[in-house]
């Protein structure tokens, strides 16, 4: 599902990943963790092709992410969706509009866009937020229609980028269920969290840590810990990143 070998990657000077090399199975769940600066928000961005592979090879849901074009990332982001850390939602837009956009851009029928938005608000909490504007939601309210966004698609990957930042305990626990009914289902999650709470909750799920842009420590074997300095690439080996807009 997930094939990741020694990826870098650098803003400027400064190299942010470095030679990352694990891989995932289908249906795994992943607990992405690490200080604030680590790479987590980076790694998510590469794999959902919001930036350039520059160095290393990325395989993820049968795309290679070294050759993605214009053409295929849309193609590539029906099957990843991701929660993002800012949440990128249309503050313009009530609850219902931005759950429904992205079956909206799948074509689907009025009648199943009704039914599956409405179900999944339900889940998250936010009915009775459902034709609210979402600029005047608060964080935690917000970032739960992040989610709901994100889900609402049945995705193949779910990626998720400090989804619990927001939440008082209660709604963090009622979302880490409805990523475990996803997982339950088949659906490969990475879930990035500064809480080790959290993931204590969850033992069988897999977890790696990054810090400074490395992996220093995962609970499964096949993970590759590099913390060779002598494996990074030298200055000048990639060329400055191309950002892809997303
Ligand atoms: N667009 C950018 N331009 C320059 N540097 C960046 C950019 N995005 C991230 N960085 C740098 O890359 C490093 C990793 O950032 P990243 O956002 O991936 O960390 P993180 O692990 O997600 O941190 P946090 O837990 O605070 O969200 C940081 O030093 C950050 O300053
Ligand atoms: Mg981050």
């Amino acid at each position: 599902m997930l094939v990741i070998r020694h990826l870098s990657h650098n803003f400027g000077r400064h190299w942010t990943l470095k030679n990352i090399s694990f891989s995932l199975n289908k249906g795994d769940f992943l607990f992405l963790s690490g200080p604030s600066g680590a790479g987590k928000t980076t790694l998510l961005k590469l794999l959902y092709a919001a930036l350039p592979v520059q160095r290393g090879q990325v395989q993820l849901a049968g795309f290679n992410l070294n050759a993605l074009d214009y053409a295929t990332v849309p193609m590539l982001r029906r099957q990843v969706s991701v929660v993002f850390q800012d949440f990128k939602i249309l503050p313009d837009h009530n609850v219902y509009e931005n759950v429904a956009l992205p079956l909206e851009v799948r074509g689907l029928p009025r009648a199943a866009i009704d039914r599956r938005v409405h179900a999944v608000c339900r889940g998250l909490g936010l009915e009775n937020r459902i034709f609210t504007a979402c600029g005047s939601l608060s964080g935690g309210e917000q970032q739960r229609v992040a989610v709901a966004r994100a889900v609402v698609v049945n995705p193949q990957v779910l990626l998720a980028d400090e989804p619990t930042g927001n939440l008082d305990p209660d709604l963090s626990q009622r979302l880490m269920d409805l990523f475990m009914q996803f997982h339950a289902h088949g659906t490969t999650v990475i879930l990035a969290t500064h809480s080790r709470e959290i993931a204590a909750r969850n033992p069988s799920a897999k977890m790696l840590r990054l810090e400074n842009g490395m992996i220093t420590w995962a609970n499964w074997p096949e993970a590759v810990t590099f913390k060779d300095a002598d494996s990074i690439p030298a200055w000048g080996e990639v060329g400055l990143p191309n950002h892809l807009e997303i």
